[in-house]
């Protein structure tokens, strides 16, 4: 069975010194608690503040994530960060794929070659999907959410043990403070799970899974968690304020 997955995106909502001091909070609490070794708890902080929330996090129950990163290794791409460079960096984690990205022109092809070079420089990829309320609207949200499946993993070749990861997010929800319900999550995620072993044929099934994104809250959280095909939460809002986020990871700490 996958792990759980508690990962916070902190988008571009901290300064650096309130990065710093969320992470170094955060870790204080975390300090006090027994935390089950089948938790995983990522901060994806913005690219400025990854250097020195990775110093703070290093030898703790925290790990590191990027909210993106550039597909080439190295090169005269300007402004792009690579994985390689996240990587170097302390990063084991790394979003692609997420809605705001994709609402500033990411493409599907883009995403897979994230995905390509997260998976061969050992990274783990967190791949957002998640349809518009128009989409839904028109009855598309099921293909949708498929064929971005479906495009982010084609012709991806993961050793058989190598985590990957989907966060469901439909978009029309996120930072809305209103998440869909469990029933609706839970039909979205087994229709990822399958997609997603289409994709992958031959990967063990343990080392892929589903997790929910979009107004998560310490309120909510039991509501997903009790899913059998929900495996964690990407949290945007509520894991600003360490104290906030302890309260959910507490809630997954069983
Ligand atoms: P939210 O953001 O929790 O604020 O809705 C989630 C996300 O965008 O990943």
């Amino acid at each position: 069975m996958l792990e759980k997955y508690l990962i916070a995106n902190w988008k571009m909502q901290l300064d650096q010194d309130q990065a710093v001091r969320q992470a170094t909070e955060l870790k204080k609490l975390l300090n006090k608690e027994k935390i089950d070794k089948d938790l995983k708890i990522v901060l994806c902080p913005d690219f400025l503040s990854l250097a020195s929330v990775a110093e703070i996090v290093k030898d703790s129950k925290i790990s590191l994530g990027a909210q993106d990163a550039f597909y080439e290794e190295k090169g005269a791409f300007t402004s792009q960060v690579s994985i390689k460079q996240i990587k170097e960096i302390g990063c084991e984690y790394v979003i692609i794929g997420h809605s705001e990205r994709r609402a500033l022109g990411e493409s599907d092809e883009m995403i897979n070659k994230k995905v390509k070079a997260a998976l061969e420089q050992g990274l783990t990829p967190i791949i957002c999907v998640g349809e518009t309320f128009e989409e839904r609207k028109e009855g598309q949200k099921d293909l949708v959410i498929m064929h971005q499946v479906y495009e982010a993993l084609k012709n991806i070749e993961a050793q058989k043990d190598q985590r990957i990861i989907i966060a469901y997010e439909p978009v029309w929800v996120i930072g809305t403070g209103q998440a869909i319900g469990s029933a609706d999550a839970f039909y979205a995620a087994s229709i990822i799970e399958q997609s997603l072993l289409d994709s992958l044929p031959g990967h063990d099934e343990k080392y892929c899974g589903v997790i929910y994104g979009g107004s998560v809250s310490a309120q909510n959280i039991d509501d997903f968690m009790g899913l059998k095909n929900i495996h964690g939460a990407l949290v945007g809002n509520a894991s600003l304020v360490a104290d906030g986020f302890f309260a959910i990871i507490k809630k997954l700490n069983n």
